[in-house]
């Protein structure tokens, strides 16, 4: 049994997730003495964080134990660190990824891995032939309302599954009279933005896992705010669509829907909901929460919906309790990967994982520019 140090490079470490997500977790796992692994043995993380601005990096650096850290890529990359984590804005990214992979790296990046599918594709492949283990954060489904929905889903609860909606989005301020929640690249096509781009990563592998594989999507985009103030307080054209709607054929039959955007007031439990009707049952799950109504506990809801007051449908629902204790899904993520690279254990969210949810996002612009359907074609390495 021993001590197993492994090198991360951080690259986008004085970032959102960078900071909150990538580093935390990973610091948390060093605190507790390392990755338990099956042979008795622990992975140790040691972080390198990569940030463009010294004075901000070395902050954080320092904040969190003296952390190694520089401002060259380059640098990092020419280093011994075993794994490359990318979390930069998504601009450019595949540049970076291929100079990992040309120095050896292990890929472990964020969503989206590229603009295109094509691109998404070369990196798989690219990774696939450098025999370096390669990876995307698929985090959602490890949250605990949809992890609830999983396993809802994996039971057979459904029935024959019907439908599947995702209603997601919240009001992002413009930057006039509060500030933006979302760095402004978001909303910069160069530099990554676009909201398809940005959540059709998510929603492609929750839908394929909770319901049924995509086979068709017909989309419809627009871009409700057209002027934003930045960072510095200036004021920018939007060229990224925030809002989109996108309609979805599964395998075995099911429709999906998927309704998203950043110019919408929720008024529901969650920023987030994701609902599945069955002909035995539906559920409806949060981030942190999942209801079922059964077949036997549905009430009529037709005729007494017809005068005010006639059914509570918030009523007959079951609240799924939980089972576990939840856990980081970044955590969760990380430990997976980790677990790939030091004992090869199975791995599911490979760069053709990451490549089928950045096609989703691909096919549905395309689909909103043509104004057709599009087919989902099976991506192989
Ligand atoms: N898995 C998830 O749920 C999830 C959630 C949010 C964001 N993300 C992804 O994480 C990434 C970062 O998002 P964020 O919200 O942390 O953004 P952010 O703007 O907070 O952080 C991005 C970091 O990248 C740096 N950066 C910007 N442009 C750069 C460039 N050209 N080269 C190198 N560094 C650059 C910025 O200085 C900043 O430190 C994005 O790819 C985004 O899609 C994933």
């Amino acid at each position: 049994m021993s001590d197993i140090r492994i090198g991360v490079i951080i690259n986008g470490a004085t970032g959102r997730m960078g900071t909150t997500q990538h580093m935390a977790n990973l610091l948390a796992i060093a605190a507790e003495g390392g990755l338990p692994l099956a042979n008795g043995d622990r992975l140790i993380p040691e972080l390198m964080l990569v940030g463009r601005d010294a004075g901000r990096t070395s902050a954080l650096a320092a904040a969190h134990g003296n952390q190694r850290w520089t401002t060259s890529l380059e640098e990092a990359l020419a280093g011994p660190d075993q794994i490359f984590m990318d979390c930069a804005a998504t601009g450019d990214r595949p540049r970076r990824v291929r100079q990992a992979i040309a120095a050896g790296k292990h890929i472990h990046i964020e969503k989206p891995t590229a603009p295109t599918v094509d691109e998404a594709m070369d990196l798989a492949r690219l990774a696939e032939r450098a025999g370096v283990r390669h990876g995307v954060i698929q985090d959602k489904l490890f949250l605990p309302g949809f992890a609830k929905l999983l396993s809802v889903s994996r039971s057979g609860f459904f029935g024959r599954i019907l439908s599947v909606k995702v209603d997601a989005g919240s009001w992002i301020f413009d930057g006039t009279e509060q500030d933006c929640q979302r760095p402004s690249w978001n909303y910069r096509k160069s530099e990554g933005g676009g909201l398809a781009l940005d959540m059709m990563a998510h929603w492609r592998y929750m839908i394929d896992r909770l319901a049924a594989p995509i086979t068709d999507v017909c989309a419809l985009m627009n871009t409700a705010i057209p002027e934003r103030v930045d960072e510095s307080g200036k004021r920018y054209t939007v060229d990224a669509e925030d809002t989109n709607y996108a309609l979805l054929k599964l395998q075995g039959g099911a429709v999906g829907m998927i309704t998203n955007s950043w110019a919408t007031r929720p008024r529901r439990d969650d920023t987030m909901v994701v609902q599945i009707d069955g002909t035995q049952g539906s559920a409806a799950a949060g981030r942190f929460r999942c209801f079922t109504q059964s077949a036997a506990d549905t009430p009529e809801g037709f005729i007494a919906a017809a005068r005010p007051g006639g059914v509570d449908l918030m009523a007959h629902w079951k609240e799924v309790p939980d089972s576990q204790e939840s856990r980081n899904p970044f955590r969760q993520c990380w430990e997976a990967f980790l677990r790939h690279v030091g004992e090869d254990a199975p791995y599911l969210p490979t760069l053709v994982e990451g490549a089928k949810a950045v096609q989703l996002a691909d096919l549905a612009y395309r689909s909103a520019t043509e104004q057709r359907w599009m087919t989902v074609p099976e991506l192989k390495l």
